[in-house]
């Protein structure tokens, strides 16, 4: 899978990556979480080591086996992942971020089981924003020059939602992918177009995440000169 000539065109950076999916609290049993099984992340982990990088995994809720010399975070909430991604990003080259975030979180934690009532029909749910982070990471860099990616998954109208959102968040990259019921998560293999800042577009063919990564970590290569 990984490239036997890997170019060693990441010797002597520092990577930061986050990968798999937040989970957000209700209650000491439950949560309100994504499918993302974090494989992207880890795909870019493995391949960025390949290629000599110091890599820092920051993982929420992933259930996979750490690559081999990367150094491995495990988080689970927004507000741990975005912690540990602001301690580690003033030593980073460049941050991707591959993980799935919870757009929002219950508006309170129940420190008790959330039990049901006789014959009552259930309160609604009140949630409120998380932070940002691809946003707050793309607006104040830890360190000159570093570069940011975010990933997209889109339905529908692909390109347009991810130049729209490329614009938005402030980042240098950002992978959209398509996604349907049986795409992208918890997929082995992914097709995406690769979006600059600098009005590039790479696509990439369906194929193994390991590929994708390897075209992240191009162009990322190329930017940091
Ligand atoms: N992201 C983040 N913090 C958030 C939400 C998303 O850092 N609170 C990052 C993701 O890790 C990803 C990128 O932003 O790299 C795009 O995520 P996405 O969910 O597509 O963006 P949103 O702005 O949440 O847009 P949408 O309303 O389409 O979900
Ligand atoms: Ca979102």
């Amino acid at each position: 899978l990984a490239r036997p000539d890997a170019p060693q065109d990441l010797a002597g950076r520092h990577v930061l990556i986050s990968a798999g999916g937040t989970r957000e609290a209700l209650d000491p049993v439950r949560f309100l979480g994504n499918r993302s099984s974090g494989k992207q992340g880890y795909a870019l982990a493995r391949t960025a080591a390949a290629r000599g990088a110091r890599v820092t995994l920051v993982a929420a809720n992933t259930a996979l086996a750490a690559p081999a010399g990367v150094d491995v975070v495990p988080v689970s909430s927004t507000a741990e992942l975005r912690e540990a991604l602001l301690a580690a990003a003033p030593e980073a080259d460049a941050v991707v971020m591959a993980a799935a975030v919870a757009d929002f979180r219950p508006a309170a934690y129940a420190t008790g089981k959330i039990k049901k009532k006789d014959d009552a029909e259930p309160e609604p749910l009140a949630l409120v924003r998380n932070p940002d982070i691809l946003a707050e990471l793309s607006a104040h860099r830890a360190r000159a020059g570093q570069l940011v990616v975010g990933f997209a998954a889109e339905t529908d109208d692909v390109l347009a939602h991810g130049r729209a959102k490329l614009a938005r968040k402030g980042c240098d990259l950002l992978v959209v992918n398509e996604v349907g019921e049986t795409k992208t998560f918890g997929a082995e293999s992914s097709e995406a177009v690769v979006l600059g800042a600098d009005g590039s577009e790479t696509p990439v063919p369906y194929g193994p995440k390991e590929g994708l990564a390897h075209t992240v970590w191009d162009l990322v290569a190329a930017r940091l000169g």
